[in-house]
């Protein structure tokens, strides 16, 4: 690994922030910080850029201890959600910046933010001031600006969140382009998981202070081991034992052995429905979402979500049977009973 984080411990009072964080980023790697608000994310990124300090573990960089070196000696590029460029110079000024500090030579520091603005597709903007930019804009150029000193790694706290729909798709794909042309291990935050499943080649997926699950795009959304990624990282159907039991028992042969309490997690792509005159459930809605359409559906055990693609087969109130092959259904720990959106089960007397 090349930046590594070991037990990183963070308190504010008596509230723990972060509980022995470990993460890891390669070379190279693209890594999202992806949870929800208030689950450790920033103090997580302001520990690792130096700006807040530890009260346990150790951060490392190439297996240099960077604990008690101050932000500016760590070499890293820092950009923030918002207006975190400065207000009162020039576009130009606010990337070269960091290389004028460090006693770059005046004709240098013009060819490298003619050149970084070339790479954040801005090349007529250097001499405006960030209040004549568009949100988007100002990303762009706090993104030149965090490289112009070629960063050891690049540290991004929500750049996107504050954009628009379109812009924040467009900055997002750029924001990539650039990180792959470069290089530079990066480490976006985010508490968006279609951004994550988008952009990472590693997630990093915490709650509450904690780290839940580090895998790819593709691991945590079908491989979900907790109960709270797999709700976290888009819609599925959560299924007790005995519900799965009485809807599809042949899945129960992949159940894992009962030390803890296991719920189904079966994503609505990976339900077939079949018009089915003898089904047991019935279709309750349908909502045409373009690409695909989103069903509910009635079934013996509570509603179930289900999504399919091309012609739909069927309109509410049809009979419908449902199937689940094996592979399509992964057991998630029950981290958060008692369980809520299982509909069936005995009542507590
Ligand atoms: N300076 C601070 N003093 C007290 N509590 C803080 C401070 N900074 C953050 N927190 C608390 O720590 C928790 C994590 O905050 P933060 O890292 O900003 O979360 P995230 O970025 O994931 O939304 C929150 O409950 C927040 O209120
Ligand atoms: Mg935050």
């Amino acid at each position: 690994m090349y930046l590594t984080v070991r037990d990183a411990t963070k308190t504010y009072g008596t509230f723990t922030a972060l509980d022995r964080v470990s993460i890891g980023i390669e070379k190279g790697e693209f890594v999202c910080l992806l949870g929800p608000s208030g689950c450790g994310k920033t103090t997580l990124l302001r520990l690792i850029a130096g700006l807040a300090d530890l009260d346990g573990g150790e951060i490392t960089l190439d297996g240099a201890n960077l604990s008690h070196l101050p932000a500016r000696k760590r070499g890293f590029g820092i950009v923030f959600q918002s207006y975190s460029l400065f207000p009162n110079m020039t576009v130009a000024e606010n990337i070269g910046y960091g290389l004028k500090i460090r006693g770059a030579a005046r004709a240098e520091i013009v060819a490298r933010v003619a050149d970084l603005l070339e790479l954040v597709k801005l090349p007529q903007v250097a001499d405006k001031l960030p209040g004549q930019l568009s949100g988007g804009q100002q990303q762009r150029i706090a993104l030149a600006r965090a490289i112009a000193v070629d960063p050891r790694v690049l540290l991004l706290d929500e750049p996107l969140s504050a954009l628009d729909a379109k812009v924040r798709a467009e900055l997002r794909d750029e924001i990539r382009q650039v990180q792959r042309a470069l290089g530079i291990p990066t480490l976006m935050v985010t508490h968006d998981q279609e951004e994550a499943l988008a952009l990472a080649d590693k997630i990093i997926c915490m709650n509450h202070g904690v780290v839940v699950q580090v895998g790819t795009p593709e691991d945590l959304y079908h491989r979900p081991v907790t109960r709270f990624v797999a709700e976290f990282m888009g819609t599925s159907n959560l299924l007790s034992p005995d519900d799965v039991g009485q809807l599809f028992p042949d899945l129960l042969a992949t159940r894992p052995g009962a030390a803890r309490a296991h719920l189904a997690c079966i994503r609505p792509e990976q339900i077939d429905l079949v018009p089915d005159a003898d089904g047991a459930a019935t279709v309750r809605s349908i909502n045409f979402l373009g690409n695909l359409r989103r069903l509910e559906v009635d079934s013996p055990v509570g509603v179930l979500t289900v999504e399919t693609h091309g012609v739909n087969p069927c309109r509410t109130g049809d009979r419908v049977s449902l199937r689940v092959a094996p592979e399509a259904c992964t057991w998630v720990i029950d981290d958060e009973a008692p369980a809520k959106s299982i509909q069936s089960g005995a009542v507590p007397a």
